[in-house]
């Protein structure tokens, strides 16, 4: 063996090691429910997956769908944290399923995976999100202006840009309206995704609408019925402080300064 032969055998990682990650197994207890069943009713089913330590949740559940049950079913589109598609009560939390790593769960039980809570469900983790555009679509979530055309751009400065750059982030993912007991209760409260993006156009210096949002927010399903209880804030993979713009909403309603 040649000087050459004997330092390439002790660099280099045999090819069943070589970029190996770890794997481990993962049991997911999903709630199911089939509307076509003969009794349709919910139910748990359990799905024990191998995984691995970059997996998340929405990895596992491709998994179970593309290898074990291809009835099993759940929206997604970019995977990525982008579309807000893949909203579920993840551990009885808020959260998207591409955004929740496997590894920052206790895997050592199953993790409980069900759809978010207060939209009717359709199948198993699909529910009807119409309820929820429907609010989004009364507070008129575009800008609203007067008067002829301009003739060059509408400009506003990075401190007005400012002022509502935190809800400009929604992704309409409804983590927080299915997150806020009100909305639970109560199926017409607006909710706080729609307030927030209310809120996005009202603190907008370009925007001429702010007067009759709020007029429309000062419902008795407006965002008077919001009690703080920060479940929003908390579930919004966003970051964005919602119950801070659910405040500054209820403050501008009173003040109507914005
Ligand atoms: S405010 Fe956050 S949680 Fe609510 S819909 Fe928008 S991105 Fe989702
Ligand atoms: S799949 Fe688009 S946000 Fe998760």
């Amino acid at each position: 063996m040649t000087a050459l032969d004997t330092r390439e055998n002790d660099a280099a990682p045999s090819d069943s090691t070589m970029g190996a990650v770890p794997s481990f197994d993962v049991t997911l207890r999903i709630r199911r429910f089939n509307p076509d069943a003969a009794e349709p009713e919910a139910y748990w089913e359990e799905f024990t997956v191998t995984a691995h330590g970059t997996d998340r949740v929405l990895d596992a559940m491709h998994k179970i769908k593309w290898e074990v049950d291809g009835s099993l079913t759940f929206r997604r589109s970019c995977a990525h944290g982008i579309c807000g598609s893949d909203a579920m009560r993840i551990n009885g939390r808020n959260r998207l399923a591409c955004k929740t790593l496997l590894k920052d769960l206790d895997i050592s039980k199953p993790i409980l995976v069900e759809p978010i809570k207060g939209l009717p469900v359709e199948k198993d983790l699909v529910v009807d999100m119409e309820p929820f555009f429907a609010s989004y679509r009364e507070i008129m979530p575009f800008l609203i202006t007067g008067g002829n055309q301009p003739s060059a751009e509408r400009r506003q400065s990075p401190e007005q840009r400012e002022r509502y750059d935190d809800t400009t982030k929604c992704i309409l993912c409804a983590a927080c309206t299915s997150s806020c007991p009100v909305f639970w209760t109560d199926g017409q409260y607006f909710g706080p995704a729609a307030i927030v993006n209310a809120h996005r156009f009202i603190f907008d210096s370009r925007d001429e609408g702010g007067a009759q949002r709020l007029e429309i927010l000062n419902d008795k399903e407006g965002v008077w019925r919001c009690r703080t209880i920060f479940n929003c804030t908390e579930a919004c993979p966003r970051g964005i402080e919602v119950t801070k713009a659910i405040q500054e909403v209820k403050r501008a309603m009173i003040t109507r300064a914005f």
